[in-house]
């Protein structure tokens, strides 16, 4: 797809709703600055989230609770200047929707109005489903998320796979259809038994998008740099890397640096060059004003 001059089919709400009734996978992804955001919405991928991963892949924090509307806002607008055919969904952070409905409507709104988004995510199950009333009732489509929410990783006690028992997988899925019912357009189901996110898919009419929930959801997502292999953080069993980006950034550096300390970057094709004429002109004046090129000590004030 060329960026600038080919018609492209936008994904909307409603394309992804429909995806699920032709039974066609929705291919996802993170996102969170300009060049990477266009590489993904050019490779034909469906929706970007500009996640609160951002702040442990791209930030450097240690897991997601401390990144803040402000901080995920200025990457949102970055993503949304490259993104022409995904739909285009931002993440609350943790904090933007604990205090009260109105202040995370208010976060809602203005992802929407000033960072272009078209969906908002938000983390939790039943406890969620009035707010996500609320913002669907204010024109902003929800996509929920359930099962392991990184958000909650102190409550959770570690990052830890849910749905194991048979109580959990029941709170799982009671949730699953209280967000459905609240009108959330599509719901992430993260870390959770493959035969959990399968019921679960099978029961929704909305979609579900799988993250370490096994092949039977509606769509999966990755974390981009998980995906191209440029994280530092211990790889999780459910990410397959397609590239190892790391590997060949450190290539590319160390080849660079070689090349600085050897003297042969940058080569005279590299460099910008007088027309011949100049070169003599230039020599002529500074002889005629008694001032070689070159020689700094025969006019104290030169520089
Ligand atoms: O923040 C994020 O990137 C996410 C995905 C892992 C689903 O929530």
């Amino acid at each position: 797809m060329d960026h600038n001059t080919e018609a492209v089919s936008k994904v909307t709400v409603p394309w992804i709703l429909e995806r699920k009734l032709r039974a066609e996978k929705i291919a996802c992804l993170t996102a969170y600055d300009y060049p990477t955001a266009r590489l993904v919405d050019e490779a034909g991928i469906d929706l970007i989230l500009v996640g609160d991963s951002l702040a442990q892949v791209v930030l450097g924090y240690d897991s997601t609770v401390p990144v803040t509307v402000e901080e995920i806002l200025h990457h949102l607008r970055a993503v949304r200047r490259a993104t022409r055919r995904a739909l285009l969904v931002a993440d609350l952070p943790y904090g933007a929707y604990h205090v009260s409905d109105e202040k995370a409507l208010e976060v809602a709104i203005r992802y929407v109005k000033e960072g272009g988004a078209e969906a908002v995510k938000l983390e939790g199950g039943r406890k969620r489903a009035a707010l996500i009333q609320r913002m669907v009732d204010a024109e902003v489509p929800v996509m929920a998320h359930i099962g392991l929410t990184p958000q909650s990783v102190h409550a959770m006690g570690g990052y830890r796979v849910q749905g194991k028992t048979l109580q959990s997988a029941t709170e799982l899925l009671a949730d699953a259809e209280a967000l459905e019912d609240a009108g959330s357009f599509a719901i992430i189901l993260e870390g959770m038994p493959r035969e959990l996110a399968a019921i679960v898919t099978q029961r929704l009419r909305i979609p579900t998008i799988g993250i370490g929930a096994g092949p039977d959801c509606d769509g999966q997502i990755l974390i981009f740099h998980d995906l191209v292999g440029l994280c530092f953080l211990p790889r999780t069993k459910f990410v397959r890397p397609y590239a190892d980006t790391a590997a060949n950034l450190r290539q590319a550096l160390a080849h660079f640096r070689e090349d600085i300390v050897g003297g042969h970057f940058p080569d005279d094709s590299e460099s910008y060059h007088w027309p011949a004429s100049l070169r003599d002109q230039f020599e002529r004046s500074c002889v005629a004003k008694d001032r070689p090129i070159g020689d700094e000590k025969a006019d104290p004030m030169s520089f």
